[in-house]
């Protein structure tokens, strides 16, 4: 029997001295004022609402994503909104995207989420192909959420 071969990446749980390497990426991946501020890169670490996930080649990091834990005030309904997924340019369609977002749905519906949210630049039309790949659909558009001028896609994927 052939076996496929095995992926070139481990992902793994993030780690706050993963820190310079996420900033670095997420500089490198967005624009001023799309792209996190480090102290916020540094919350997502320190939070227990929120999974980070590192993707490493050789022991280098190449791409990280982000799921909060989030529950609907009435209903007790627990969701998930990815935060953001990130690979490095050079590392791009290797499938390290997808193997960073499946590690956190599969996360997502261990902890009992119904459903996973997200927003993206209209502009990003790489992101949003990658998301309705993954079976995600857009529900709205949100009129200058980046930059009070870009208009984002809200899309959405059910779990159930
Ligand atoms: C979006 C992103 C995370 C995808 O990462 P990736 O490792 O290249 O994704 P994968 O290799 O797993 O791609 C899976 C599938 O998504 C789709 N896809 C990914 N990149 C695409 C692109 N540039 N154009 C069209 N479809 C694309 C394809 O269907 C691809 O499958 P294929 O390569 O067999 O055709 C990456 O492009 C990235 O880091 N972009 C910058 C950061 C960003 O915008 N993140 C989203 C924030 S909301």
């Amino acid at each position: 029997m052939k076996l496929p071969p095995a992926p070139s990446f481990v992902i793994r749980p993030a780690v706050m001295p993963d820190l310079d390497a996420l900033a670095a990426i997420d500089a490198l991946c967005f624009p001023p004022g799309i792209a996190y501020p480090r102290e916020e890169i540094a919350f997502l670490l320190s939070t227990s609402a929120v999974v980070v996930l590192v993707a490493e080649r050789s022991c280098v990091v190449v791409g990280f994503a982000a799921l909060e834990r989030r529950r609907r005030a009435r209903q007790d309904a627990r969701y998930g909104e990815l935060v953001t997924i990130e690979v490095l340019p050079q590392f791009r369609r290797e499938s390290i995207g997808g193997a960073l977002y499946r590690t956190l749905e599969d996360h997502a519906r261990a902890w009992g989420a119904s459903s996973l949210h997200l927003h993206v630049s209209v502009e990003n039309t790489a992101a949003a192909s990658f998301y309705l790949r993954l079976g995600f659909r857009a529900v709205r558009r949100i009129p200058r959420y980046y930059l009070h001028k870009i208009d984002a896609w809200r899309m959405e994927k059910d779990l159930l």
